[in-house]
């Protein structure tokens, strides 16, 4: 579905001529239901005689996250309609950047039907707001016959105080550039599996690799077995559609550091010959979220011109039970000739990511990150939204941090090494599975570590919980694909341009 169109004005919200101005509201630390209005809406409230927070507060606003309160203006200001979002409680220097964006992303889901707004949240933090708004109103209608409200069609974002013209106009490209890549990640985690299947997934990733000038590689299924991918053969076996790897490769101006991306990609995921329950497998159409966000993530790059290096490799297969499906009991060679018994084909993603993570290897990246809805163990350690980061001890920490600041969330976990011995296999080098459940998220780690090079910096980001939401949406997180973790991985490559 089309996105807002956004353009900064300089106009204030009471005097432009739009359907609904949004502004924030802050909870009280003290005053239980005590609601006090953010940083930009004075214009707004002078023109309601000062009395909008009392005015709010009577309607039962309290300034709450996920909160939004529409009051008409009855001619006060120039749009009908105000739009108040709540920010939460804030601190001492005010709302953050993540609460911005949250409230900016529910108020653009409520902005739904409309055709013109302005939002004030951006005179507190542009980015944050304008990152919200682009991304509270997506909506994935491609299958409904009847679409519904149509997202707001144009919104006005009020420039700051602060910082030039200039800086401004930056910081909105840059921020509608981020929130489209998370876009394009949710609209491919969103498409239907019998829609997007490997070849059909690696065309759209072609595609879109060409159009945004990148090198372009796909491996079918023959050029797979020329080049010994046996990890991927392996999975995809069970499909009558055969799986492919992408290969993707931007190369920025002066670029000072090699980065090589690596994204997960099955298609669907049925467990194969060591099935999944009927319950909730339809979720496993979001088993391909880490190369959604990887191919994603490049044609970023070659937006924002980043001074980097960048590969990326993205296994794609569809893991099914069938006549022709691998086993349980079967050893594969993988790409770089290390051998795998496979004790439990429904650890599939980290097969395909071995080889992945070896032909990514090849080209030396100074640092490596992959991305995986890897397993269902994430969840159990770190709930639905916060991914797992695991990796080499510093850039596993750096990762994790930048995760943080991005709202994304992400917390490092460690690898231990005796996990390693529990995959000693009984006839090949190792097995894909532990043969228990403790600390499944980092066994698979452990697996994944045994096929990253030497003297890689490596950062290895379980999303199994957060690259989907099957509940109700919240802040700016719709129903379905989140996009979690691409603007985690557009701050790190920024920052590794700009540290090295
Ligand atoms: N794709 C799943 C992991 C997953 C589970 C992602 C739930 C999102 C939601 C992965 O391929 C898988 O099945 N992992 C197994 C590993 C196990 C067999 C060691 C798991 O987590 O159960
Ligand atoms: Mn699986
Ligand atoms: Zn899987």
């Amino acid at each position: 579905m089309t996105a807002p169109k956004l353009s900064l004005t300089t106009t204030t919200a009471d005097e432009a001529t739009v359907d609904a101005v949004v502004i924030g509201t802050v909870q009280s630390d003290s005053d239980p239901g005590g609601v006090t209005l953010a940083p930009g809406s004075e214009r707004v409230d002078a023109a309601f005689g000062g009395n909008l927070a009392e005015i709010l507060r009577t309607v039962g606003a309290t300034g709450k996250q996920d909160e939004v309160v529409k009051i008409p203006s009855m001619g006060k200001i120039k749009a009908g309609l105000v739009v108040a979002a709540g920010l939460g409680k804030a601190g001492d220097g005010g709302p953050a950047a993540e609460q911005v964006r949250r409230a900016s992303g529910v108020a653009a889901r409520a902005l739904a039907g409309t055709r013109r707004a302005v939002t004030t949240l951006s005179t507190v933090d542009l980015q944050a707001a304008v990152e919200g708004t682009l991304l509270g109103a997506y909506r994935f209608t491609e299958y409904r016959s009847e679409k519904g409200d149509a997202p707001v069609e144009r919104v006005d974002v009020e420039s700051p105080a602060e910082g030039t013209a200039k800086e401004h106009r930056t910081a909105l490209k840059t921020a509608t550039a981020i929130a489209e890549a998370v876009r394009t990640a949710r609209d491919f985690i969103n498409t239907p599996p019998n829609d997007l299947y490997p070849a059909s997934f690696a065309d759209r990733a072609a595609a879109l690799g060409r159009d945004a000038g990148l090198e372009v590689e796909v491996l079918d299924e023959k050029a797979l077995r020329k080049g010994g991918y046996g990890g991927v053969l392996g999975v995809g076996m069970g499909s009558t559609r055969p799986p492919r790897l992408v290969r993707l490769s931007y190369q920025g101006p002066k670029a000072r550091k090699k980065v090589a991306l690596v994204g997960k990609g099955i298609t669907f995921d049925t467990g194969g010959i060591s099935i999944k329950p009927a319950a909730t497998m339809d979720e496993m159409t979001s088993d391909m979220s880490g190369a959604a966000a990887v191919v994603a993530i490049m044609v970023l790059a070659s937006k924002l011109k980043y001074p980097l290096s960048l590969t990326a490799t993205v296994p794609m297969a569809e893991n099914m039970p069938s006549g022709s499906a691998y086993r349980p009991g079967d050893v594969l060679t993988m790409y770089g000739g290390k051998t795998v018994e496979v004790l439990n084909t429904d650890a599939e993603g980290r097969l395909i990511l071995a080889d992945a993570i070896v032909r990514a290897c090849e080209d030396g990246p100074d640092y490596l990150i992959d991305i995986a809805t890897l397993t269902g163990a994430q969840m159990v350690a770190l709930g639905r939204r916060t991914p797992g980061i695991m990796g080499t001890d510093e850039f596993r920490d750096r990762t994790a941090e930048i995760a943080r600041s991005t709202g994304e969330g992400g917390w490092p976990m460690p690898l231990p090494d005796e996990l390693r011995g529990d995959l000693d296999s009984k006839l090949a080098d190792i097995a894909n599975v532990t043969g228990h459940r403790w600390g499944g998220m980092l066994a698979a780690g452990i697996f994944l570590r045994e096929f990253v090079a030497e003297n890689v910096q490596w950062a290895h980001i379980d999303i199994a919980g957060p690259a989907f939401n099957p509940a109700a949406p919240w802040g700016y997180t719709a129903k379905g694909g989140t996009g979690v973790p691409v603007r985690t991985v557009a701050a790190l490559l920024s920052d590794i341009a700009d540290n090295g």
